[in-house]
């Protein structure tokens, strides 16, 4: 006899209060063991042949016992994870350590969304801000300072559905913001710290101007990392990764994660879709659109991202080496690094990047070095790099250098470029895991 939709409901409902009960003792834990455990417990490993690894789920989808947990589960009376492109139980190991990474030492919650890339999380966050309710012309207020593809995204693409980006000139000036907000303003974006420029901005009063605005703030954390940086904390509604980068450093995946505080602000959306966006995103637009991350990435990001904090102070430290060589050097014409004490916006950063579990500000691995000369000779220093893996790429194990305006940057045409920032000279170094000596050395005798 058929058991009922409703029996599966309550069978789920109790196991999802254990769930939940379980999150809870995770959250009170330290960052690197929330990193290393996450959600696979004791329990589910045992229910996985002991296998200590999370196991990756291959399956396109789930079978279900009868005809009624098919129903409950496919009309979202229940969580189940029915079919790759919407759920997988590898990849939801991932969201869930990154939704308790993101609010760790904080009493706030929120839920992670992965997806197939960084640019399909920034294209999937911001989409549902941007639908059109009349005949008025939507924008939203972002600095130029921004990775390219990001500026593509917001620059091509977002007009050609409506959308215009109102630049901000300087993130770090709150009054550069106010000037650009209007009426028709849905969504505050910005990168902490960015990537090459290395530039900030206050999120406390960004966020506090967006919500004084009934706007959410949005915040690509990429290079930060949770390990140094949690937006959500200072106020941010919405973080987005391209877990490509840092959070997967050994370079083996393609992916992204948006990760949104429950009840966000924004006057634009109902309240369900507020409540937790990420989950509604995931179980609407994202399931009809399909940009889902493979369980094989998450495999990769979720055993990368159990050592992040340490990786993250190794690169750091070794990035502070490498200043202190160049930072004197008669062949480099400047340094942007944000921890150097003369930098712009050094103390923008020592507010907000520390180690996390210490107050130590850390400023990670990212600099951009301008070299002296025209651009032939930043060639010939880029061309004679050994150590140095020439990319467009950063955040990997291996020191990264690479010359923006001919890559990451190439198509923003020069215009694009001098309102980014991007000169010819300019190599950004993403300095790895290596010993510093031996970056040093690299740098030295490419320089010579
Ligand atoms: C800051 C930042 N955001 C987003 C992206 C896009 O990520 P992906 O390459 O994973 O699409 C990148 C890529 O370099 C990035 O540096």
């Amino acid at each position: 006899m058929s058991k009922g939709v409703q029996y599966y409901v309550q069978e789920a409902n109790e196991a999802q209060k254990r769930v939940t009960e379980y999150r809870q003792t995770v959250k009170s834990w330290k960052f690197d063991t929330i990193a290393v455990h996450g959600m696979y417990s004791l329990e589910e490993t045992l229910a996985n042949q002991g296998s200590i690894a999370e196991p990756i789920f291959v399956s396109t989808s789930q079978a279900y016992r009868d005809s009624d947990e098919m129903e409950a589960g496919l009309s979202y009376q229940m969580p189940t994870w029915a079919y790759s492109r919407i759920h997988n139980p590898t990849v939801y190991y991932l969201e869930e350590t990154l939704a308790l990474l993101e609010t760790y030492s904080t009493d706030l919650d929120a839920s992670a969304l992965c997806t197939s890339s960084g640019m399909s999380a920034i294209k999937q966050a911001i989409e549902p801000f941007l639908e059109k309710k009349d005949d008025k012309p939507i924008n939203f207020v972002t600095p130029s300072q921004i990775y390219g593809g990001t500026y593509q995204l917001f620059n091509v693409r977002m007009p050609e559905r409506g959308a215009v980006p109102h630049w901000v000139e300087d993130p770090s000036d709150i009054e550069t913001w106010k000037d650009q907000i209007d009426e028709n303003t849905r969504f505050l974006y910005a990168e902490m710290p960015t990537n090459p420029q290395q530039s900030c901005f206050d999120i406390e009063e960004v966020a506090k101007l967006a919500h004084e605005h009934g706007i959410p703030l949005i915040v690509d954390s990429t290079i930060s990392t949770p390990a140094l940086l949690r937006p959500i904390q200072f106020g941010a509604d919405i973080v987005g990764h391209s877990l490509t980068k840092t959070i997967g450093s050994s370079g083996s995946a393609i992916g992204g994660a948006i990760i949104a505080r429950h009840n966000l602000t924004s006057k634009h959306l109902t309240d369900e879709q507020k409540g937790n966006y990420a989950v509604w995103l995931k179980l609407l637009p994202f399931r009809d659109s399909g940009p889902c991350m493979s369980p094989y990435s998450a495999y990769v990001f979720l055993n990368e991202i159990k050592t992040l904090r340490i990786r993250m102070k190794h690169y750091s430290e070794n990035a502070m080496e490498v200043v202190r060589f160049l930072k004197n050097h008669p062949k480099i014409e400047k340094i942007d690094y944000l921890g150097v004490e003369d930098h712009k916006n050094h103390n923008l950063a020592k507010k907000y990047m520390k180690l996390v579990d210490s107050d130590t500000p850390m400023f990670g691995h990212l600099m951009s070095i301008y070299i002296k000369g025209d651009s032939s000779n930043t060639r010939a220093f880029f061309d004679k790099l050994n150590l140095f893996r020439r990319a467009t790429d950063l955040g990997r194990t291996k020191s990264i250098a690479t010359i923006c305006a001919i890559s990451t940057h190439l198509q923003q045409g020069e215009e694009g470029q001098k309102k980014a920032g991007i000169p010819q000279n300019l190599v950004r170094l993403c300095i790895g895991g290596e010993d510093s000596q031996d970056i040093i050395n690299d740098l030295k005798q490419a320089l010579e």
